[in-house]
């Protein structure tokens, strides 16, 4: 059948009909909020690069969660400004690491909400970059060691779920293993699977004060052009037990999310990061797009994709725009 009889506007004609034959949609059960914490008491800092987004000392991080909880947000993801960086990024398995006692006090006062920990070490070795530094190189064997011990001491603190960041090869097994090894088998690995080495991540560099100071990650994130090997990175970490993989970034990636999609299983998530946001905000802030449609395309355009699970700045915003259903409704 054609036009005249096919006519494919009669579904479309009022806000209700499209509701009914709507094929994706974003839920509040979706999001993962990032979240940044820094040595301290009583105090927040504004990411200048990211607006609405801040550093806080633990003891307000604790009050924005109960507000992230409130929402209906089910999960954060945290990472850590310690107090000193190192060459051996001590501070990053700790016991009384920044992350460690935000862990502790979070599930203190809000034991509900999932707490998922970034595991990386670029946040706490005095060079910035996600491994430990021998011969002039990221090397990949000492530093699985540490993030092994790292990702450890967060489930000891009581995070939920744990989430590697660096890239290096067979730190999901690394971390698997020693997480069973000290009674911690229930803790899930979220893996940043197919993670590129990307300048969208600029603006969480200033936020993490995480930027390498010599060189930079292509020696251990991804190559951007490459899309069979994301479905070989992903297939590893699997492999080695990952219960749920990652594609990062998010918008100009998404055919690696779709490809993700078609070859597994497991629950896919996408992180929408630093840089995307950043974009989204400084034009909205010169009123040259229309911030929760284009935040609103961006989450469903993931869903589309194939993605689970959204890691995204706009969290917060997203759960309220849901609760008051104007969400995707003009
Ligand atoms: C740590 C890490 C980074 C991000 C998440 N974990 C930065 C990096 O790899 O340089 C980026 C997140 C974002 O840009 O929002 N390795």
């Amino acid at each position: 059948m054609f036009f005249p009889e096919v006519r494919m506007r009669r579904l479309r004609r009022n806000e209700n009909l499209r509701r009914m034959v709507r094929e994706h949609r974003v839920s509040v059960d979706d999001l993962i909020y990032p979240m940044f914490v820094m040595p301290g008491k009583d105090k927040q800092q504004e990411i200048s690069s990211m607006p609405g987004i801040y550093r806080y000392t633990i003891d307000r991080l604790v009050r924005e969660v109960e507000e992230v909880y409130s929402l209906g947000i089910p999960a954060i993801i945290l990472f850590g400004i310690p107090e000193e960086k190192d060459e051996a990024a001590s501070g990053a398995y700790d016991e009384h690491g920044i992350i460690q006692e935000a862990v502790r006090a979070i599930k203190k006062e809000v034991p509900e909400i999932i707490v998922i920990t970034d595991v990386c070490l670029c946040e706490y070795t005095s060079h910035g970059h996600c491994g430990v530094i021998k011969d002039g190189e990221v090397n990949n064997d000492i530093t699985l060691e540490l993030l092994a011990q790292t990702a450890v001491s967060h489930a000891e603190a009581g995070a939920d779920m744990v989430a590697p960041s660096d890239m290096m090869d067979g730190r999901v097994a690394a971390i698997r293993s020693a997480l069973d090894a000290e009674g911690f088998e229930h803790v899930p690995i979220m893996s940043y699977a197919a993670k590129y080495a990307s300048a969208f991540y600029g603006p969480f560099r200033e936020a993490a004060e995480s930027a390498p100071k010599f060189g930079d990650r292509r020696s251990y994130q991804m190559d951007p052009p490459n899309v069979r090997e994301a479905i070989r990175e992903i297939e590893l970490d699997i492999e080695e037990g990952a219960d749920i993989v990652m594609v990062k970034p998010g918008l100009a990636y998404m055919d690696v999310v779709r490809a993700a999609r078609e070859n597994f299983d497991h629950p896919i998530a996408v992180y929408n990061v630093s840089g995307e946001y950043s974009m989204v905000k400084a034009a909205a802030e010169r009123g040259w797009i229309d911030e929760k449609r284009i935040v609103y395309e961006i989450l469903t355009g993931f869903k589309r994709a194939g993605a689970d699970l959204i890691l995204t700045y706009h969290a917060k915003d997203v759960a309220r725009w849901i609760k008051e259903g104007s969400f995707g409704r003009y």
